[in-house]
């Protein structure tokens, strides 16, 4: 039994079959042919913290593919009057097939993952956000990395920059064990004492990843500029200073000119105009911030359908 609870847990070839699978299973949700192997299988879906995207994604994905959804919330559940994680995963997955879980700690889907007798989906911890960025690889590689055949290739992402731009949070830490992985360089420029820490992001310092004081160096020549809130969830008492540190950190057509005439713009959303992206910026031409958010469900489904039923 495999989990997904972060984005080293799979290989450069089981990604390689994820992007293939994912473009298939969207192909099919675009000309309405029904796919429905998850029949009789459910997921539990369980939110520590708020989400628009990963619950549509999720739930909208599991019930096409012929499955069911359970939805958890903190406040909903025994979990917010102290049930503890191990218990509930105890529980839970005796009922369901597939769990995915939004919270806090890392180290807390860890227990609940050591404890469950179902595969395990981690839908952003303070530390990770896997999902997203096989959405966001997926996007690239359907706008810059196809085959004159129209299939996606995987290979195209070796080599090519990514530019991150603003704090060293769960999706600047996803991006980097990416690259690792998928052999792709990332540019790093975040304010003073919002750094990545390697150790947190479970990579070693490398050639493939390389830190910029000034985000406009940070930008130059790369294939790919991308950025997110400057106060994650579960920071909101630091937002003032926040504000304060992040200010020159804001993505501006500026800063996209830096970068290759052809680069995209990405932002896993919610975003803020004005704040970490201009206006001009996120609803510009380079921008394919709503491609990246509809193929949260396409990547999750073969997602699910690989954990569920192995590669087919
Ligand atoms: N990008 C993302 O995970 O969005 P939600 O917080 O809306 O789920
Ligand atoms: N870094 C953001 C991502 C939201 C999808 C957060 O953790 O709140």
């Amino acid at each position: 039994m495999k989990h997904y609870l972060q984005f080293k847990d799979f290989s450069a070839d089981e990604y390689a079959y994820l992007f293939d699978r994912a473009a298939l299973i969207k192909h099919k949700f675009k000309t309405y042919e029904r796919y429905q192997p998850l029949v009789d299988r459910t997921l539990a879906m369980i939110f520590e913290k708020a989400s628009t995207r990963t619950r549509v994604s999720f739930e909208a994905g599991m019930y096409q593919m012929g499955g069911s959804v359970v939805h958890l919330t903190t406040g909903d559940s025994q979990l917010g009057r102290s049930e503890p994680i191990e218990d509930t995963a105890r529980v839970i997955s005796r009922m369901v097939d597939l769990v995915m879980i939004r919270t806090f700690e890392q180290s807390r889907i860890e227990r609940f993952a050591a404890h469950s007798r179902v595969p395990v989906i981690n839908g952003l911890t303070n530390e990770f956000h896997p999902c997203q960025i096989l959405a966001d690889l997926f996007t690239w590689l359907e706008h810059r990395g196809r085959r004159a055949d129209g299939t996606l290739d995987v290979g195209a992402l070796r080599g090519i920059t990514v530019a991150w731009v603003g704090d060293g949070n769960n999706m600047a830490n996803t991006w980097l064990q990416a690259a690792q992985i998928l052999g792709f360089r990332v540019h790093i420029s975040t304010p003073r004492g919002y750094e990545v820490d390697p150790a947190v992001a479970g990579v070693p310092r490398g050639d493939f990843w390389q830190v910029f004081d000034d985000p406009m160096d940070a930008c130059r020549g790369a294939d790919l500029v991308t950025t997110d809130v400057w106060t994650s969830m579960g920071y909101e008492a630091e937002n003032e200073a926040r504000q304060r540190a992040f200010a020159a950190w804001r993505v501006t057509p500026a800063m996209m000119a830096q970068a290759k005439p052809q680069a995209l713009f990405m932002h896993c959303l919610p975003a803020h105009r004005g704040e970490e992206v201009a206006a001009e910026v996120i609803d510009g031409p380079q921008s394919v911030v709503w491609d990246e958010a509809e193929n949260r469900m396409h990547v999750q489904k073969a997602l699910m359908e690989y954990l569920l039923l192995g590669q087919r």
